[in-house]
C-alpha cells in the first residue's frame, strides 16, 4: 500500500459549443466528482486574445495547460475527485493533462458543425465567438485508440450525455452504486461502430 488516494479525473473534450461545460456540469451533479472550467485557469492575455478572435497557439496554450493538470494533481492528493470542461482538442494537450493525477478519462463530444454552428448562434454572453469553430474543428485530433476515453455524439440530449459517460466511464452515482463498464467500452474506437 502506498497511501495514495483513490480518485477519478474526467475531462469533458470538444471543440467550442460541442456541450462541454454542460455535460461536465451535469456529470459533477449525478457523481459528486468537483468541478472546474478550464476557460477559467487562463491568463488575462489569453482571454483578451480569444475575445479578439484570436485563436490561441501553442505557446500560450502550454502553461494553461500545465495549470490544469497542477490543478488536477493537488485534487488528487487530497483525494477529491473531478470533472473539467476542457477542449484538449490535441494528443499533446491530452498528453500534458494526463502528467497531472495516476489517471484521467476524456469523454469527447462530437458531431456535425451545423449542430454546434447552431447552438452557437443562439447563446448570448459568452466570450468565445463563432468564427473559432473552424480553426478549432482544424486543430481538433481525434481519440487515439490507447487514450482512455469514450466518444458521445453531442446530438444527444444532456441527460443521455451524461447517463452515458457515467455509465461507460463506471463513475460513481451519487446515493447508488458504481457501474463497471466493459474493457470494449472504454475503448473509443467501440463507440465508432453502429
Ligand atoms: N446535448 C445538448 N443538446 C442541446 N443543446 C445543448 C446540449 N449541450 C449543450 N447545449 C447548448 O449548446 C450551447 C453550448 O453548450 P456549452 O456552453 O456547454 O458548450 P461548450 O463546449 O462548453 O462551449 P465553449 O467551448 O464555448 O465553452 C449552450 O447553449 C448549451 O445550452
Ligand atoms: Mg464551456
Amino acid at each position: 500500500m502506498t497511501g495514495e488516494p483513490s480518485t477519478r479525473h474526467v475531462v469533458v473534450m470538444g471543440v467550442s459549443g460541442a456541450g462541454k461545460t454542460t455535460v461536465a456540469h451535469g456529470i459533477a451533479a449525478s457523481t459528486g466528482l468537483t468541478f472546474a472550467e478550464a476557460d477559467e485557469f487562463h491568463s488575462e492575455a489569453n482571454v483578451t486574445r480569444m475575445r479578439a478572435g484570436v485563436p490561441l497557439d501553442d505557446d500560450a496554450r502550454w502553461p494553461w495547460l500545465r495549470a490544469l493538470a497542477d490543478w488536477m494533481a493537488a485534487r488528487h492528493r487530497e483525494g477529491v475527485s473531478t470533472v473539467l470542461a476542457c477542449s484538449a482538442l490535441k494528443r499533446s494537450y491530452r498528453d500534458l493533462l494526463r502528467q497531472g493525477p495516476p489517471g484521467v478519462d476524456f469523454v469527447h463530444l462530437d458531431g456535425p458543425t451545423e449542430v454546434i454552428r447552431e447552438r452557437m448562434s443562439l447563446r448570448a454572453g459568452h466570450y468565445m465567438p463563432p468564427s473559432l469553430l473552424d480553426s478549432q474543428t482544424a486543430t481538433l485530433e481525434p481519440l487515439w485508440p490507447d487514450e482512455r476515453a469514450v466518444l458521445l455524439d453531442l446530438r444527444l440530449s444532456t441527460e443521455e450525455l451524461v447517463a452515458e459517460a457515467v455509465r461507460r466511464l463506471g463513475l460513481p452515482v451519487r446515493g447508488g452504486a458504481a457501474t463497471v463498464p466493459a474493457a470494449a467500452e472504454r475503448h473509443p474506437e467501440a463507440s465508432r461502430t453502429p
